[in-house]
């Protein structure tokens, strides 16, 4: 079947290719993708979300080059780009490189001196489907150009950079949940952060209960249009209810009652993307004590909720999601399932009995077919640590 086709390569295989392109002895880091069970579009709303990181993720590996230049291979794209140290575009040029290169511009705007260096990126997260590709790129350049930089930063800041990178120099408006969970994810547990006070409390995963990752095939961009849509329709509804009580900074201040009184004052579709995101945040908390309990009837009641308010209110599902996720509720094994990610395509997130995963994600690979025509990728997964370190030799 078509599970979890591209493995991750091994440290061993992507440091010796940086020797054969550059030589030199690099140091090797790894940063996840991610998938989020639930807390859609709430982050930068200053809400929560509760994702976890997953056994797909970026190797980048760097060593120090004498010749004042920058240069970086991807490995995926089989294509690198070369700049001398000081001449490095200080926006984006709508290429993979913007992502590592927005992280070394962020730096430098931090103060932190990188030498000139030699640079692979490798990794195995599907690219546009909605699991943090990008942010897992970012992450593992972060932490090899801090250890080559022989900086120390904490990870929370580590996660603000790298969303500065993507907010400022790649030019997309994303939150902070992609970045963070890919700094602070952990074995066996998903995480439920505050995205206004960057607190967070981990909720583990039981063994019996597994990930599958269902990729609809339909591509999705934060880039593109529809989710900068999305954030200012949120702050234009944020807006009409500040003017009523001026302590709504962000969405997350306003409780189901504003919308009640003062929703009318809105247009139509934006009373409707406020509604989701306040009814989401409760069920995202909702969500992490469910799981931290061992609620799991409770975690699927509230997942397939938030696909319902993500589909109806927020807009944000397509048509083959919905199938997705529908084909999926009519499977055994499936404890909640919904679209995951920015929205408007992309993977469908399926907690389900770990003992039936592999026949569940074949049925529901059937069945998608079945439905659509088209052939989808599911990727069985495991919830994972943040990035980190590897040992040339793994
Ligand atoms: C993308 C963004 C995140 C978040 C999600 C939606 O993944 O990068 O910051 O807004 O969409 O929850």
């Amino acid at each position: 079947m078509a599970e979890s086709n591209d493995k991750l390569p091994a440290a061993s295989l992507v440091a010796e290719i940086h020797e054969n392109q550059f030589g030199g002895d690099p140091r090797v880091f790894l940063a996840p993708g991610r998938v989020n069970l639930i807390g859609e579009h709430t982050d930068y709303a200053g809400g929560f979300v509760m994702p976890a990181a997953i056994d797909f993720g970026t190797f980048a590996s760097i060593s120090a080059r004498r010749d004042g230049r920058i240069e970086i291979w991807s490995q995926n794209f089989k294509e690198g780009v070369t700049y001398g140290a000081n001449e490095v575009p200080q926006k984006r040029t709508q290429h993979w490189s913007d992502y590592p290169l927005g992280v070394l511009w962020a730096l430098r705007k931090e103060g932190v001196e990188v030498p000139a260096f030699s640079m692979v990126l490798h990794g195995n997260v599907p690219l546009g489907a909605g699991l943090s590709s990008s942010a897992s790129v970012e992450v593992a350049s972060a932490l090899a150009l801090l250890h080559l930089a022989d900086a120390k930063m904490e990870r929370t800041a580590i996660a603000k950079l790298c969303q500065k990178a993507e907010n400022a120099y790649v030019g997309a408006s994303c939150g902070i949940m992609d970045q963070f969970i890919a700094c602070q994810g952990a074995e066996d547990h998903a995480l439920l952060l505050d995205c206004r006070s960057l607190e967070f409390r981990l909720a583990p995963i039981p063994r019996h209960v597994g990930l599958v990752i269902a990729n609809t095939m339909v591509k999705h961009s934060i880039a593109g249009g529809e989710y900068g849509t999305r954030r200012a329709e949120v702050e234009e509804g944020t807006a009409i209810l500040r003017e009523h009580r001026p302590e709504i900074a962000l969405l997350r201040d306003a409780t189901p009652e504003d919308l009640e009184r003062w929703g009318s004052e809105m247009p139509d579709n934006v009373m409707r993307r406020c509604r989701h995101i306040i009814t989401e945040n409760l069920r995202t908390v909702a969500a992490a004590d469910a799981l931290a309990s061992g609620n799991l009837k409770r975690l699927g009641d509230l997942m397939a909720a938030a696909h319902v308010s993500y589909r109806d209110d927020f807009e944000a599902s397509c048509e083959e999601a919905d199938i997705m996720v529908a084909a999926a509720q009519s499977l055994p094994g499936l404890i909640g399932a919904r679209l995951t990610g920015g929205g408007f395509g992309g993977c469908t997130v399926n907690v389900v009995e770990e003992e039936v995963a592999a026949r569940f994600a074949e049925q529901l690979r059937e069945e998608y077919q079945a439905a659509t025509g088209i052939q989808a990728e599911i990727y069985r997964c495991h919830a994972s640590a943040g990035a980190h370190a590897v040992e040339k030799s793994g």
